[in-house]
């Protein structure tokens, strides 16, 4: 499909009522499940459409319409890489961490955050909501972010902290960060799902999940558990990745590690999570403590840059490291 055929249908499907076979009453039924935006329902499943109550064949085409209106298509590699120059590098703010990542978290993928407790992950974090802020030129995305806290460990004094280091105004700052706290698993899923109107409308290019896992871990106990809970972690994260794809977003989430039982001498720890974390997480940086309170970040899955260690600070202006002035 042609760039100006793209354009049409960019300009026809604005909104859910645009669509085929949409109207008021199933455009509502649409929002109520999630699907907000023509751009949701691009990259929806027809078994998904199917719960509002649309028929199989309904479903098919309403997709099959709002994909007309996405750059959703076979590409060849060397477009490919045209496509990928869309994809953009957000700074951690930090030189060590960017050098490590390769200039930063990349935008379309998850980056995945995973150490012990205090090792700086939800630190990391906020300063990523302040440096998505920045002008393209400075290593940000002149964008907001999105911040959902299962842990209750966002603090907004720690942004007006981190702000001026960065050259910008802290209240600023804190207004173009849209923050949800997530009681259960189910709350967290459903800010997910409900998210592109307000990521569309913030200009959002960063979500944050911190932290992903500890709801979905302490709701469900008992190995009988592990099969439902992975299935509504797969829904979770699958939902993350289309957002991050839709909207250009880079994905953030943090995790916790526990101690491999089956590993005596060396401490041996891994992230929570199992196979499906695993498998949807594209980067994974694992913190640990070092002396003299530095913390080592190291890059232990990336797609395609070689494993490395980053010596860190968390200080009253953030994280930083040496190579920082
Ligand atoms: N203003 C500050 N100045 C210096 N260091 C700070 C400041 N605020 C936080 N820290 C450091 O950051 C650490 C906490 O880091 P952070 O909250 O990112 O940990 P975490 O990896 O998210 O842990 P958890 O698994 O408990 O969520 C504290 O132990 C402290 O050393
Ligand atoms: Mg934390």
């Amino acid at each position: 499909m042609g760039a100006e055929q793209l354009e049409y249908y960019k300009a026809k499907y604005r909104t859910l009522e645009d669509l085929p076979s949409v109207g008021p009453a199933t455009a509502s039924k649409l929002r109520e499940i999630g699907f907000r935006t023509v751009e949701a329902i691009a990259t929806a499943a027809v078994s998904e459409l199917v719960t509002a109550g649309i028929g199989e064949a309904t479903a098919a085409k309403i997709i099959a319409a709002a994909r007309k209106s996405m750059a959703i298509t076979f590409v060849r590699g060397d477009e490919l890489v045209k496509l990928r120059s869309n994809m953009h590098r957000l700074t951690t703010g930090c030189a060590s961490l960017d050098n490590l990542l390769g200039g930063g978290v990349e935008s379309q993928s998850i980056t995945e955050l995973y150490g012990e407790f205090g090792t700086g992950k939800s630190q990391i974090c906020q300063q990523l909501c302040v440096t998505v802020q920045l002008p393209f030129e400075q290593g940000g995305l002149e964008a907001g972010a999105l911040y959902i806290d299962t842990e209750n460990t966002f603090r907004p004094e720690r942004i007006t902290q981190m702000a001026p280091r960065f050259g910008l105004d802290p209240e600023e700052v804190l207004r173009r960060i849209i923050f949800a706290e997530a009681y259960t698993s189910n709350h967290q899923m459903m800010l997910l799902e409900n998210s592109d109107e307000v990521i569309k409308e913030n200009n959002i290019h960063l979500i944050v999940i911190d932290s992903v896992m500890s709801h979905f871990r302490s709701e469900y106990l008992g190995r009988e558990m592990l099969a439902p809970r992975q299935q509504q972690l797969n829904k979770h994260l699958h939902k993350l990745i289309r957002l991050a794809r839709a909207f250009n977003v880079a994905a953030v989430i943090t995790n916790q590690v526990m101690a491999q039982p089956d590993v005596f001498f060396a401490k041996v720890v891994r992230p929570v999570g199992g196979h499906i974390l695993a498998h949807t997480s594209h980067s994974r940086i694992f913190l640990r403590k070092g002396r003299n309170n530095v913390r080592i970040a190291k890059l232990t899955v990336s797609p395609f840059l070689p494993e490395g260690e980053a010596p860190i600070r968390i200080t009253e202006r953030g994280i930083e490291s040496d190579e920082d002035v």
